[in-house]
């Protein structure tokens, strides 16, 4: 990126949708600091960094393009489309994990943390992607799940063998004769409790995934030293950049207390956090991400704004940004959704982040349903419209935006009749539970068509060839059915699709930096159909107009004088400078 180059370089059971979104779990709300803020310029932002100003864009390996005609995608396949990626205009590539795993939970069960899953390649393949990316002045931002394991991992198979195996402190084992360890909620376990009973050492384990995904100790310095190593290991190969899974969730009180009544109302309170995180974050730092020039990232922002702040104060030497939940919890699946209030979450952060700390702004990633349906209008009268409305507030907030693949084509979920179409852990075994206890299957099948996670892990669809030129053999997973007219091809060729839409908004980003480090102020608050906001930085000022909803509507600006405005950007080829909008419609003027 040209000024990249410059610088030195919740509620915990989701009773609504069920198990299918227990990722947002990790949501919760955060109180406005109050405090007032001074106007950021990129004088007094004192520093500019490459991972502020980065677009990222998340590449789901599985289903991003199979190369061998397995059905899953893999790395070679994601070497073949580094051009297409580049063409996107993005800055930098944040890969699920692609580490040896029996893919319990898609590769978020890694049993080997230096060896690539073999139907994604091999350690020569990774190599040459990364490589690829680089020549390509695109960065790497790699996955690590270092808040628990696979079972099969050497560590975990290791610990289990016996009470003095001197691998057992790598994992939180409960023995028996102490009588039931108090209640944990799993989020992936059929009868959602967090610990498992192996008659081996008479103990139970503790896994807040599925069982196959037991908790690390991070109490255990020994255990920090080997991750810190296999840190160092990807980060010495040159990636740019890691994003730590679940981690909010590493440190825990290792006494197990039992929980309080009420705790499912606010479960990072009582399971994120927890008394040592931050130790671990700064020795971390100190051993590790001090050494490199790279972004880093967890996933979580704690319960507060006093949690999200410590997480990448620049003083406390931490994390670069924080993923917090609040937003992506929002969605218009939940009956309290309303776009008052989905702007009063993003006003609230950002004010709160407006001086010191850095946030990311995503509206989807793998453990969500796809941003067009999540937030926009699915319906192919709306589908492109709001697909790039969506796009013009990912990329014209304050922070670093995290676009996922296939969002820029405006892929819509797929919303599977049959429970057999599914393959999410967190979707099937909630099915299964409900079943045996005798629950509403139909009702539960409709949630998951809002909400499951694999509505957002469909292939990618390249062109309008069987299976969407994803792969030449069966697909791991469907391909929506709407391949034959939403696809990559068709897209290039018209000027005005979704996709060439999200390139014309990533130039315009990477081009103003005022879209990255101006000053937001939200107009219209009480509007209930238009976001509307303004970006100001050292004398530029834009003004950016979305509607939400699918009917034309109006917006008070405040007495803003268009007079002058010039339009930047718009997804209508007809707009015209003024209050009203058409559905869907988005603009940034320039004023
Ligand atoms: C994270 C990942 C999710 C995974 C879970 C357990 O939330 O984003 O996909 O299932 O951790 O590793």
């Amino acid at each position: 990126m040209r000024r990249l180059e410059s610088f030195k370089k919740l509620n915990m059971i989701k009773k609504i949708l069920g198990v299918a979104l227990a990722l947002s779990v990790m949501g919760f709300s955060c109180k406005s600091p109050g405090k007032k803020q001074t106007r950021p310029t990129v004088e007094n932002s004192s520093d500019q960094k490459w991972w502020k100003e980065a677009v990222v864009y998340q590449v789901y390996p599985r289903s991003f393009k199979d190369s061998d005609g397995d059905g899953v995608g893999d790395l070679k396949g994601i070497i073949s489309k580094l051009d297409y990626i580049k063409s996107l205009g993005i800055d930098a590539v944040w890969l699920n994990p692609i580490y040896t795993s029996p893919n319990d939970d898609n590769g978020y069960d890694i049993s080997d943390y230096r060896s690539i899953m073999k139907d994604f390649g091999t350690i020569e393949d990774f190599d040459a992607l990364l490589k690829g990316l680089h020549e390509r002045k695109i960065k790497l931002v790699m996955d690590l799940v270092v808040n628990h394991s696979s079972d099969e991992h050497e560590w975990f198979k290791q610990s289990r063998s016996s009470r003095t195996s001197p691998y057992r402190n790598y994992y939180h084992w409960w023995n028996a004769e102490r009588g039931k360890p108090a209640y944990r909620w799993s989020f992936f376990d059929i009868n959602s409790d967090a610990w498992k009973y192996d008659s081996l050492t008479n103990s139970y384990y503790l896994h807040y995934f599925s069982r196959k995904q037991p908790d690390l100790n991070w109490e255990n310095p020994q255990l920090r030293k080997e991750v810190y190593e296999i840190m160092k290991f990807w980060l010495n190969k040159g990636i740019d950049g890691i994003r730590l899974d679940a981690f909010q969730l590493a440190s825990k009180d290792t006494s197990f207390p039992p929980l309080p009544a009420g705790y499912e109302n606010n479960i990072i309170k009582y399971y994120g956090m927890g008394p040592h995180l931050h130790d671990y974050l700064q020795e971390m730092n100190r051993e590790v991400f001090s050494k490199y020039d790279i972004m880093t990232v967890a996933e979580g922002a704690g319960s507060s704004f006093e949690d999200a702040h410590a997480l990448v104060d620049p003083d406390r030497n931490e994390l670069n940004m924080a993923y917090h939940f609040e937003g992506i919890d929002f969605g218009n699946f939940r009956p309290d959704y309303n776009l008052v209030g989905f702007k009063e979450i993003y006003s609230r952060w950002d004010s709160a982040f407006a001086i010191k700390g850095w946030l990311s702004i995503f509206l989807a990633n793998h453990d969500q349903p796809r941003m067009v349906s999540h937030w926009g209008n699915d319906d192919s009268l709306f589908r492109e419209a709001s697909s790039k409305m969506l796009t013009t507030f990912a990329l014209s907030m304050r922070g670093t935006p995290y676009y996922y693949y296939g969002d820029e084509l405006g892929m819509s979920n797929i919303k599977f009749d049959n429970i057999e179409d599914y393959r999410d852990i967190a979707t099937l075994n909630k099915y299964k539970k409900l079943k045996s206890d005798g629950g509403d299957l139909d009702k539960y099948i409709e949630t998951q068509k809002r909400a499951s996670r694999d509505n957002g892990r469909t292939p990618l669809q390249w062109d309008d060839s069987p299976n969407a030129g994803f792969t030449s053999g069966k697909p791991w997973i469907k391909v929506n059915p709407n391949f034959t007219t939403v696809n990559a091809a068709a897209q290039e060729k018209d000027s005005n699709s979704v996709l060439n839409y999200f390139r014309k908004m990533v130039k315009l980003r990477r081009e103003n930096e005022v879209l990255v480090y101006g000053l937001y102020t939200l107009l219209d608050k009480d509007n209930p159909d238009v976001y509307a906001y303004t970006r100001e930085l050292n004398g530029k000022k834009f003004l950016v107009l979305l509607n939400f909803k699918s009917k034309a509507t109006t917006v008070d600006t405040g007495g803003i004088d268009l007079s002058k405005a010039k339009i930047l950007i718009s997804n209508y080829a007809s707009t015209s400078v003024d209050n009203k909008l058409q559905p869907y419609e988005a603009v940034i003027y320039e004023l």
